[in-house]
């Protein structure tokens, strides 16, 4: 039986679910993704989600640690392992192989077992920080994430959290990172950002770190497909651990993963397994492998090159059209829209309002704070990224339409329903595939 054929058999046991299913896979069909965190996952990924893997309970790790060495013993609580054993060391050793340094694999270690990007954080914390340990993460209102140390989240609850920002031409002022490192005097400097258009100097950040004395996490979630492409600047061998999403550039299932300096290992699995989490998703493990695998190919280098391109292509053509984006442009896959300045100013039209009436013409991506907004519930800017229609295969002429789109919906509210049935018609030649029927 083809998907197709047993999403019809779901659809004739439990039609609620499965008339869902379709409208969804309809809405995304429709519509333009520019969520810069979001993508259409490689499909091999996807039926690995459905495999039978997902069954399985394998709490613990396909080894052992002895005296700081990985050993190959079984180390699960349960029976029935030979396959999960294999398919999560398959996962892990492309991983490393994606993120080390070539010809240094073996100094790294992979835990591929983080549920979420969040997890994967917290476990570092747990695994190398103590409680009341001080953190040094970017701002959310500059671009890190709430993780980095924002108030709300257990990063800064448990750990004495300080923030930096970005400097006055809102790129980030390594001088005055630097500075407050020495002041504060960190146990981890946390650098990577969720809403951030330019390079990262993870050498520069490094050599903060080893100047107070501090561990180094290099949260590259947004663009570790970049970074493992060679697109952007590795964080190996300067950043001592390395957490990323698995779902965004990379293209794979929703999920964590962490890479690190190999002594580091033992206590990074400990804190993952047994310390925040129970039984791993072994199907999305089965899945994260073998994106990895497309991520070590030539076309998936070329895949990272074209999201990078496009997305200077469109911060280009919006520049053309009086939007100013935070920086000036961008270096990867995401760019900001400051909607207080250029062609928006004095519109009235705020981050909330603009990504609803986008939404309307068919076009999706997220209200954003721009570095300096007074009111983060009332964002000034919308982010948007390249990685999924970079995807679909669009390129430099779809780049130009885009902005000519974002223009009309800006200055003409009335323009929403023409230029939706244009999205649609654009949308019709890059069609996502159908796996509902
Ligand atoms: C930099 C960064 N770290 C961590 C996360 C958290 O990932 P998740 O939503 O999988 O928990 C995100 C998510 O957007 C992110 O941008």
């Amino acid at each position: 039986m083809d998907i197709t054929e047993r999403f019809k058999a779901l659809n004739e046991v439990d039609s609620e679910l499965g008339s869902l299913l379709k409208q969804e896979e309809a809405r995304q069909s429709r519509v333009i993704r520019l969520i810069p965190s979001e993508n259409y996952i490689y499909e091999p990924a996807r039926l690995a989600l459905g495999s039978c893997f997902g069954e399985k309970y394998s709490e613990g790790y396909p080894h052992k640690w002895v005296k700081g060495e990985r050993k190959h013993a079984n180390g699960r609580y349960y029976q029935g392992q030979e396959f999960t054993n294999a398919v999560e060391c398959l996962a892990r050793d492309r991983a490393v192989k994606f993120f080390a340094p070539k010809g240094m694999e073996e100094n790294y270690h992979a835990n591929v077992q983080p549920l979420a990007g969040a997890n994967a954080n917290l476990a570092v914390y747990s695994a190398l920080l103590n409680p009341g340990d001080r953190i040094l993460g970017m701002s959310l209102a500059h671009g890190g994430h709430l993780t980095h140390g924002h108030k709300v989240s257990v990063s800064s609850i448990f750990f004495e959290a300080h923030q930096y920002t970005l400097g006055e031409n809102l790129r980030l002022d390594y001088d005055a990172i630097r500075k407050q490192a020495i002041e504060v005097q960190p146990k981890m400097i946390v650098c990577g950002a969720s809403a951030y258009p330019r390079t990262i100097d993870f050498e520069a950040f490094a050599s903060i770190a080893k100047e107070v004395g501090a561990l180094l996490l290099a949260d590259i979630a947004h663009i570790s497909g970049l970074c493992g492409a060679g697109v952007h600047p590795n964080p190996f061998p300067h950043a001592d651990v390395v957490t990323t999403t698995t779902h965004k550039v990379l293209r794979g299932p929703r999920g964590g993963l962490i890479v690190c300096r190999r002594e580091l290992g033992a206590d990074i699995d400990r804190a993952v397994f047994p310390g925040l989490q129970g039984g791993p998703h072994m199907n999305k493990i089965a899945s994260l492998a073998t994106t990895l695998k497309y991520a070590l190919s030539d076309e998936y280098t070329q895949y990272a090159k074209n999201v990078v391109e496009n997305a200077s292509l469109l911060s280009e053509a919006l520049q053309q059209r009086g939007f100013v984006l935070v920086t000036g442009g961008t270096d990867n896959h995401l760019m900001l829209i400051d909607l207080k300045e250029g062609s928006a100013k004095d519109l009235d039209v705020d981050g909330t309002i603009y990504a609803e009436r986008l939404e309307a013409a068919g076009i999706v991506l997220n209200k954003n704070a721009v570095p300096g907004d007074a009111k983060p519930w009332k964002p000034t800017g919308v982010r948007l990224g390249t990685p999924a229609i970079t995807a679909l295969g669009m390129g430099p002429a779809e780049m130009d339409t885009l902005a000519d789109w974002f223009e009309r919906v800006l200055k003409d509210e009335g323009s929403v329903t023409v230029v939706k049935a244009e999205v649609e018609e654009l949308m019709a030649r890059f069609a996502i595939p159908s796996w509902v029927g």
